[in-house]
């Protein structure tokens, strides 16, 4: 056999959608692998804060999550899509708990339990269910603690998807693919896997910024190897830039959740002076692409090198038992946050595009799904409400199941593969040219297109990308791989995927901001930018 290993299913990732989409699939027992490029606790969905949006209150309604979250997508989401989603929050919440997630609750005056609901930018209602300020840990540790003791479920840890695999149908009319070459980082080894169904459940791709909230994982390469085998890619343009991460010089990447501004956080200046409500009437709870915004233009029009946020007016009671994690996170770096304001600048938080793909997480190669951040359904549009992110892993994680248990028995086998070619690599004798282009580049994406872009800076951006992309590419085919190298290969194809959509919008909308084009074209209905390998 030319490969080590062949599944009906090989998910591409260990977060939320990976994990939740192997766990609905073994049920009607078909093998799985899921594979995680570090620890399977390494994506996002481990360091979600806020929760997972889904109508519970007596107050609310699917009709106003459906009409908050078409708000915020700025006139670029899919309603179908949407009304699908939203549709499914109870839902996906009652099968978390199924798996063991526990969430807060709260006694009401009458002495009933029920789930405890924050409250976040652009959501009208209280609307979100949460485990404290640690929903995602909760979520993750409790699917992976049950795909563990599945029989149907291999958990591959340190397994670095290089490159997917594809072959014809068997009718010639269309391209499929059959496995993927994967970099075994421990053994430092590349191996082939082949698989009937592989899904893509890599996350996003935030860290091409300089600043972001997310984990080393997030590197776009889903995006990249979907695009590199022959995937549209859609809406990169619209990089979410999450208002509040804690800064401190020590403090790497941690997120002050929404949920502190929707319990009465206020934004202040230095001098403590509030200032939200001169950009939007919602204030703090304005949704994200404003609240950054206008953070930004503060730091740059007045020097300052960050804002602060204040929740210190609420109990010392309330703000332990609410953000315990926050709460212990800032008294580490000498900030309490009962007591005083915590520093807070914008950071690189979620890619709202990605993957283009169908209301089966079905993209444009047969038997290839792509499922969570890595995916572009057509939810958020031009900007993502917070806390849809999760129930979307939730939603489409089922709706691929469904659609992969259909078809899976009709599948053939998977062809004979060629083996990884090693012949013509040596291993490198100049690591420092990966380490000085992921700085580089992440420098410049921070600084050319970030929150404001301008043409210029664009191309700016353009034109760095084209030297990085020839330098990363001659150092591939001389070298053997590393997961170092494989991450920046793909970081180079994101930045390049972001400009170009970016380019290619000549209005502001939602999360792309230009000061070439400061307006929203409403001359025409809304366009979703489609790029085509
Ligand atoms: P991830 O959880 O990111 O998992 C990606 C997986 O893919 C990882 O296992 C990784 O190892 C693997 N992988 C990637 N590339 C490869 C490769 N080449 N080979 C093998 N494996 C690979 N959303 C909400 O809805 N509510 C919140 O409260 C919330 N809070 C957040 C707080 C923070 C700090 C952050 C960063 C995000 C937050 N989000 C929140 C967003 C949300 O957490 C993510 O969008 C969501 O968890 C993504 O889940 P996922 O399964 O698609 O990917
Ligand atoms: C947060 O808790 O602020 C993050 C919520 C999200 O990104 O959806």
């Amino acid at each position: 056999m030319p490969y080590s290993r062949n599944y009906d299913v090989l998910i591409v990732g260990s977060g939320g959608a990976g994990l939740s989409l192997a766990l609905k699939l073994a049920e009607h027992s078909t093998r799985i692998a899921v594979l995680s490029k570090f620890a399977l606790t390494a994506g996002s969905t481990y360091y979600a804060q806020g929760g997972i949006s889904a109508v519970f209150d007596a107050d609310d309604s699917i009709k106003s999550h459906i009409e908050d979250t078409l708000n915020a997508g700025a006139g670029l989401c899919n309603p179908d899509i949407v009304r699908l989603t939203v549709t499914h929050g109870k839902s996906s919440i009652d099968w978390l708990r199924k798996q063991g997630v526990v969430f807060t609750e709260e006694q009401t005056e009458s002495g009933e339990i029920k789930l405890h609901l924050n409250r976040e930018g652009g959501h009208s209602h209280r609307r979100v269910v949460h485990t404290a300020d640690a929903t995602g840990k909760a979520v993750s540790l409790s699917l992976i603690e049950r795909a563990q003791a599945h029989a149907n479920i291999e958990l591959l840890e340190h397994y670095n998807v290089v490159e997917l695999i594809t072959a014809p149908t068997p009718d010639h009319a269309e391209k499929r693919v059959v496995g993927v070459y994967v970099l075994d980082s421990k053994k430092q080894q590349v191996t082939t896997l082949a698989a009937r169904v592989v899904v893509l459940a890599t996350g996003g791709a935030s860290k091409v910024y300089l600043y972001s909230t997310n984990p080393q994982s997030a590197t776009g390469d889903g995006i990249a190897l979907a695009w590199r085998a022959g995937c549209r890619i859609s809406n990169m343009e619209f990089m979410q830039f999450h208002p509040t991460c804690l800064y401190h010089p020590n403090a790497r990447s941690f997120l002050i959740s929404e949920a502190v501004r929707g319990e009465g956080g206020r934004l202040i200046l230095p001098d403590g002076s509030p200032f939200m409500q001169h950009f939007d009437p919602r204030g703090e709870l304005a949704p994200r692409d404003i609240v950054a915004r206008a953070i930004d233009h503060e730091i740059k029009k007045r020097g300052i090198d960050c804002v602060y946020l204040d929740i210190s007016h609420k109990s010392e009671s309330f703000i332990r038992e609410h953000f315990p994690t926050i709460y212990r996170k800032c008294l580490k770096f000498g900030i309490d946050i009962t007591k005083q304001p915590i520093p807070v600048v914008p950071a690189a938080h979620y890619t709202c595009g990605g993957v283009l793909t169908d209301s089966h997480a079905r993209t444009d190669i047969a038997n290839l799904y792509a499922v969570g951040e890595v995916a572009s359904t057509g939810l958020h549009g031009a900007n993502r409400m917070a806390s849809n992110s999760l129930l979307e892993c939730l939603v489409f994680a089922d709706r691929a199941s469904e659609d992969i248990l259909q078809k899976i028995a009709f599948i053939p086998p998977t062809p004979k593969i060629p083996d990884w070619d090693e012949s013509k690599v040596s291993d490198s004798d100049e690591e420092v040219v990966v380490s000085h282009n992921w700085d580089e580049l992440r420098h410049f994406m921070w600084d050319y297109v970030g929150i404001v872009r301008t043409d210029k800076r664009l191309s700016r951006a353009m034109s760095r990308v084209e030297l990085l992309k020839k330098e990363i590419a001659e150092y591939y085919s001389h070298f053997r791989v590393t997961s170092d190298l494989l991450e920046l290969r793909n970081l180079v194809i994101v930045a390049e995927l972001i400009i170009r959509c970016a380019q290619q919008r000549k209005e502001s909308r939602g999360l792309h901001y230009t000061l070439d084009y400061p307006e929203t074209d409403n001359s025409k209905p809304p366009q979703n930018t489609i790029l085509t390998p």
